[in-house]
């Protein structure tokens, strides 16, 4: 049987972390893979993580499963940060193995309800979407997105293709900080965006991985509740890899939102989806989270910490626009203080992503993909002398 398997083609980003660790230059820099890294490149447990931590390990009397779903208070307290209140009644969610898992639950969930609906992605998007959709076997359909020219919205594009939509397909939506552009629908966009869509009678899917990341822990949010208030339909998969940093621990959430009359069917849908797939989902971070989010204390120590998180990588940013200017000596990569969240695409060839890496060990994702997390004050000027050789 198993030597009836094909190899499987590589990540191309988890490829990078390999290439990455086998380098041994001392001056490499590592703008792969979207994992958050302070100033000494370290993915740092937070304050109010590890808190919570000392805290469960003290008063947790049991290990047993938790519900299908995972723990209603966790569906609470997330659906809460996310949407704010006032869904409970219209929401069905379940816990999942990260916002990966929420994204291959919502897809199933689609297959189940409308066999043969299109999802629709945006160009480009996260390669791992494409690349579960295939593996489910689901159709697929690409929007424009991204402008190369000016490194921002092909805002024209994108409306004409969305008007495209057939009645019923999926259009995933980046709730915020897009992966891999960086680039980012303003609110007036997005009310366009909503607008057509609606017309259309599509549903949307929102992808909400980096809530906190962009412009903060509710204005990232603000397009993911205009969708939830604009849509009868609606599903949201969210993660708390980024914004907890608890990647290792597998935390996320698809939120389904309908009537309140068809709730109990939705759940009933998401608990057997789990069933199916893990049984029941991974507890430790979600109940971490969960604690974080009830305790006003812990609660405030994680924002505050994350709005540091976000302020850092603005900052980084800001340098790095400036930084290039002067390596280049043009306004050519000024959008990279615009853009927000993890990333930027840089607009660089492959060739020159190829010379980066092996003239000057730099290592980004072959489109131009840069994790803008993966800088420091130190390395910010190497990195844009680095690029204006490569020009
Ligand atoms: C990324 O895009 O780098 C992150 O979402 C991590 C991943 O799993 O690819």
């Amino acid at each position: 049987m198993l030597e009836a398997l094909n190899p499987q083609p590589q990540d191309k980003i988890l490829q990078l972390i390999a290439m990455f660790r086998e380098d041994d230059r001392a001056e490499k820099i590592d703008l792969g893979v979207g994992v958050y890294k302070d100033a000494t490149g370290l993915t740092p447990v937070m304050r109010a993580v590890k808190a919570a931590e000392k805290k469960l390990w003290e008063t947790e009397t049991t290990k047993t499963y938790t519900g299908l779903a995972g723990e209603p208070a966790y569906a609470a307290a997330l659906t809460g940060l996310i949407l704010g209140e006032g869904h409970s009644a219209r929401a069905a969610a379940i816990a999942t193995p990260g916002g990966t898992g929420a994204i291959r639950q919502a897809l199933e969930l689609i297959r189940l309800a409308r066999p043969g609906a299109k999802i629709w992605l945006s160009n480009p998007t996260w390669p791992n979407h494409p690349s579960i959709v295939k593996y489910l076997g689901m159709p697929l359909a690409e929007y424009r997105y991204f402008d190369v020219a000016t490194s921002g919205i092909d805002f024209a594009g994108l409306i004409e293709d969305l008007n495209n939509v057939p009645e019923g397909d999926v259009v995933l939506l980046h709730g915020c900080c897009h992966n891999p552009t960086g680039a980012n629908l303003s609110p007036a966009q997005w009310d366009e965006v909503i607008a057509v869509l609606r017309a259309r009678g599509a549903v949307p899917l929102v992808d909400l991985a980096y809530q906190g990341f962009g412009d903060g822990l509710e204005a990232d949010a603000e397009a993911t509740r205009k969708v939830a208030a604009a849509f009868p339909e609606a599903l949201i998969a969210a993660s708390c890899s980024k914004n907890f940093g608890i990647y290792r621990e597998r935390t996320g959430i698809l939120i389904a939102l309908g009537t309140p009359e068809r709730k109990a069917v939705v759940q009933g849908n998401l608990n057997f989806l789990n069933r199916q797939n893990y049984s029941f989902p991974p507890d430790h971070g979600a109940r971490l989270v969960t604690m974080i989010l009830e305790d006003a204390a812990l609660r405030a120590d994680w924002q505050a910490e994350l709005e540091e998180v976000r302020l850092n990588m603005l900052n980084l940013r800001r340098q790095l626009a400036e930084e290039l200017r002067k390596a280049t000596n043009s306004d050519r990569f000024d959008f990279v203080a615009d853009h927000r969240g993890m990333f930027s695409r840089l607009g660089l060839t492959e060739a020159q992503v190829v010379r980066l890496r092996e003239d000057h060990a730099v290592y980004m994702v072959g489109d131009s993909r840069i994790n803008i997390a993966g800088l420091n004050a130190r390395t910010v000027p190497v990195l844009a002398r680095a690029i204006a050789a490569v020009l």
